[in-house]
């Protein structure tokens, strides 16, 4: 049996922890896993999760199953947030998850229920996406998305490419904070998106897992909202951990859009389906946190504040990184456009490992950094490595 299982790497980026752990460099510089950082480097526990936990601590009294679904409670106040007022209606529903992954992957399993389908993916893209839709069976199709030398987003390949799918493929598209690349969206365009999805029959599946670290929570889905308005049928992806600096929690939920109530009640029958043949029932704790905090006024209000000052911390370290890089390379003045907490530099393989190994910076091998892994008293310094590469 296992001499014949083929050889796994590990994934890099999550490897890279790993090798950033074992770096005993006071100076060491981490701008690789898509982890919020405050001012001081450290992903504390949001003020509002903290009281939320205190509040279950209090009264949570049983720690009994609750079932492949999850909590709806849960999903019912996270959709409040995630869709518009017309959208919540019978003939929107969801399940809780473990993380925006096993959202995903529930999505995937009910894509590939068609044979014929395939999904549409601009490249590049998260990393761990095309393991998610290879490992169901589902056909992959690639088109680029994105130039780093440019850092334009390619629009016309992209519109080109959903021109040629067919009625029924699933487009995958990043709500917001586009990973890896940070490029944003135009109205103007998502409305583009819109109509060829609603033209031709596309599924879109939105991988939403970043809202709030964009431009702002309602803006981060405006976008989303278009597309979604135009679409016949349609799935969403949700993730806590970034909004809610839940990572280790594992909490999230997939949403499906339909024609009807009947139709959406198979959907989520079908993704409780493949949880429980899969992880069984999600962990609870995430969800009853977001759940407590969404469903009280004023922790609700402590975290849209807490989430915008770690906008705006992003934001401004962004704006010291651009214009500094930028005198080096003028085209990275786009990045002061882009969103959220990735932006993609055009550094080759050889460039990211001369500055783990000479200047103590980490970053993943396709020159994605994480801007919010950086201190704003470092900018300067991470400047002048990387500038000296371009
Ligand atoms: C990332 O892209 O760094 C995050 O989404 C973390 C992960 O699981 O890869």
């Amino acid at each position: 049996l296992l001499a014949a299982l083929p050889d796994q790497k590990p994934d890099p980026l999550l490897a890279l922890i790993k090798k950033f752990a074992s770096d005993d460099r006071p100076g060491k510089i981490d701008l690789g896993v898509g982890v919020y950082r405050n001012a001081e480097g450290k992903t504390p526990v949001m003020a509002a999760v903290k009281s939320a936990e205190h509040h279950l601590w209090e009264t949570q009294d049983s720690k009994s199953y609750i079932g492949p679904e999850g909590d709806p409670t849960f999903v019912s106040l996270l959709a409040q947030e995630v869709f518009c007022d017309g959208m919540v209606t019978e003939n929107l529903a969801g399940v809780q998850t473990p993380g925006g992954t096993a959202a995903l992957r529930l999505s995937a399993e009910i894509l590939a229920h068609d044979n014929d389908r395939s999904i549409w993916i601009g490249t590049p893209t998260w990393a761990n996406h095309n393991a998610i839709f290879a490992t169901v069976g589902l056909g992959i199709k690639t088109y680029r998305f994105f130039d780093p030398q440019t850092q334009a987003v390619r629009v016309d390949e992209m519109l080109s490419a959903f021109e040629s799918a067919k009625c029924g493929d699933a487009i995958l598209l990043h709500a917001s904070c586009h990973n890896p690349t940070g490029a944003a969206i135009s109205a103007e365009v998502w409305s583009a998106i819109a109509e060829i999805v609603a033209r031709k029959g596309l599924i879109p599946l939105f991988d939403n897992a970043y809202q709030g670290l964009g431009r702002g929570f309602a803006q981060d889905v405006e976008g989303m909202h278009t597309v979604l308005k135009a679409a016949d049928e349609a799935i969403v992806a949700v993730s806590c951990s970034k909004s809610f600096s839940l990572y280790r929690e594992r909490t999230g939920a997939a949403f499906v859009l339909g024609n009807s109530a009947t139709d959406v009640a198979r959907g989520v029958a079908n993704f409780a389906y493949h949880a429980r043949a899969s992880y069984s029932m999600p962990p609870a704790h995430g969800a009853a946190v977001v759940a407590t905090v969404l469903a009280d006024a004023g922790r609700r209000k402590l975290w849209i504040d807490e989430l915008a000052s770690m906008r705006s911390r992003i934001f401004e370290i962004r704006t010291e990184l651009t214009n500094r890089l930028s005198a080096y390379m003028p085209q990275l003045a786009a990045v002061a456009d882009q969103e959220g907490m990735f932006s993609l530099l055009p550094l080759t393989p050889e460039n990211i490992t001369h500055l783990r190994e000479v200047h103590g910076i980490y970053m993943p091998d396709s020159g994605r950094v994480n801007l919010a892994g950086l201190r704003i008293e470092q900018v300067d310094q991470v400047s002048r490595a990387i500038g000296q590469l371009l």
